[in-house]
């Protein structure tokens, strides 16, 4: 496998330490997904326009999508662009458009040469004709790639998947072909645009905002949430390493205990007790 190179740099040794002492210390998890949020804030923040946010932030996509490469994170979903951002500014639209062109154009090949599949969930025909064209192009020169699988979630809600799920499975039930008491999660799971990707093991939002504003809203039933101050031009592979650190940290329980063994002798003393 050749060095990654989506950042154009070579990989420090210091950097390198810290990926194999998280490699160490814990899981890494298998599925990230990001809420890339605070371009514009940032941009604020440096007396320029909200676009320069924007392509700033392309940089933290490309940082992190490297960083979660040489990890052997599998999966990583990233919202750019939800079904709410229709309402911004025109101007802001046709500039993230552009931006999202212009970076394809650039990285579609980077991402080949890195064995980096490219795939996308969302409203695509709502897109322009150029931005579709560009993504399909990514996707199908990617498709046969397996170090790492880039999702784009782009004019997606979480609503608008379920809603469009239970279309497909109503469709079903219409035609005769589906008993409605045999629908259950799993069905519900394999309707939805993701049926293809493990549900997240952790979801990060940069920014401050403590919301989840129609990401993969059911997916997450049982995702670790992280989120941090930093705008999302300033999250770049540090930030991920804290964040993943914390991933470590918890106790997943998926709705069950974690119970010792000792706690499970004791639960089971306790019981007979009560007899
Ligand atoms: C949120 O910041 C960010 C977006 C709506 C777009 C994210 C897009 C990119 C990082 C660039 C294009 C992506 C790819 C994959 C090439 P905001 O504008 O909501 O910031 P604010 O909350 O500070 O206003």
């Amino acid at each position: 496998m050749k060095n990654l190179t989506l950042t154009n740099t070579v990989q420090t040794q210091e950097d390198k330490d810290k990926q194999c002492e998280l490699q160490k210390s814990g899981e890494i998890p298998e599925h990230i997904a990001i809420i890339m949020d605070g371009n514009g804030r940032w941009a604020r923040s440096k007396g320029s326009i909200r676009l320069h946010g924007h392509k700033v932030g392309v940089d933290s996509v490309r940082d992190i999508t490297e960083s979660c490469a040489q990890l052997g994170v599998k999966y990583l979903t990233l919202y750019a662009f939800s079904t709410e951002n229709w309402g911004r500014p025109s101007a802001e639209v046709r500039g993230l458009m552009r931006l999202l062109v212009s970076s394809l154009r650039k990285e579609a090949e980077n991402l080949h040469e890195n064995n980096i599949r490219l795939v996308t969930i969302g409203q695509l025909d709502r897109f322009p004709e150029d931005c579709r064209k560009e993504l399909q192009e990514a996707i199908e020169l990617t498709q046969n790639n397996d170090r790492l699988q880039l999702c784009l979630a782009l004019s997606y809600s979480g609503r608008w998947d379920i809603t469009e799920a239970v279309k497909k499975i109503a469709t079903h039930v219409k035609e005769g072909r589906l008993d409605p008491s045999l629908i259950n999660d799993q069905m519900i799971t394999d309707h939805l645009s993701t049926a293809e990707i493990p549900d997240p093991d952790l979801i990060i939002r940069t920014s401050g905002e403590y919301r989840i504003s129609n990401f993969l809203l059911w997916q997450l039933a049982y995702s670790e949430l992280y989120m941090t101050e930093q705008f999302w031009p300033d999250f770049r592979r540090e930030e991920l390493y804290k964040a993943i650190r914390s991933f470590q940290s918890r106790d997943r329980r998926f709705g069950k205990l974690s119970t010792t063994k000792d706690e499970n002798g004791l639960a089971t003393r306790l019981v007979d007790k009560l007899k």
